[in-house]
């Protein structure tokens, strides 16, 4: 499975990719992931609040509603946990993410400016 979204994550994030490793590491730390065969999601929980750390679909199989499948079925597990706000972070110049994100309900609550490799990260927050 590791192997799987390393390859899967490579398709995706093609500038930035991570290893089989990175995902055993973040699976070792506390990050919950679901993958399928076209996309996957890592997100972690602590205590009543929970971060999505990133999401993928293959290039391919985008548009179809996978991401916003994994996106649902994320946040009906972390409300049964008892997790009442979710965060993220995105790239302002990512449009499909953001897209993906304000038609799931995130809404922007704050900026870190100059935090992708000079591009601007927009934090964005969604109560459960
Ligand atoms: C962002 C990403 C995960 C979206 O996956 P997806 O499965 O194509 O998304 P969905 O089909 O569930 O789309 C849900 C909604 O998101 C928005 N959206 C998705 N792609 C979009 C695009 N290219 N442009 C504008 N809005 C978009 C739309 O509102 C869409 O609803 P609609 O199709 O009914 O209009 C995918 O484009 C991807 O893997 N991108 C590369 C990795 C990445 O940037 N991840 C996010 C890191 S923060």
């Amino acid at each position: 499975m590791l192997n799987e979204l390393e390859n899967l994550h490579a398709q995706c994030f093609p500038n930035k990719p991570w290893t089989a490793q990175d995902f055993s590491d973040l699976k070792k730390s506390g990050c919950d992931i679901i993958a399928s065969r076209n996309g996957f999601i890592v997100y972690r929980a602590a205590a009543d609040e929970a971060e999505i750390i990133t999401i993928g679909v293959a290039p391919g199989a985008r548009r179809t509603g996978i991401a916003s499948a994994m996106l649902g079925i994320v946040e009906k597990e972390l409300k049964s946990r008892g997790v009442k706000k979710i965060f993220l972070e995105v790239a302002e110049n990512n449009t499909p993410a953001r897209g993906l994100y304000e038609t799931a309900g995130f809404t922007q609550c704050g900026m870190r400016p100059k935090y992708y490799d000079g591009i601007d990260a927009i934090l964005m927050t969604k109560n459960l």
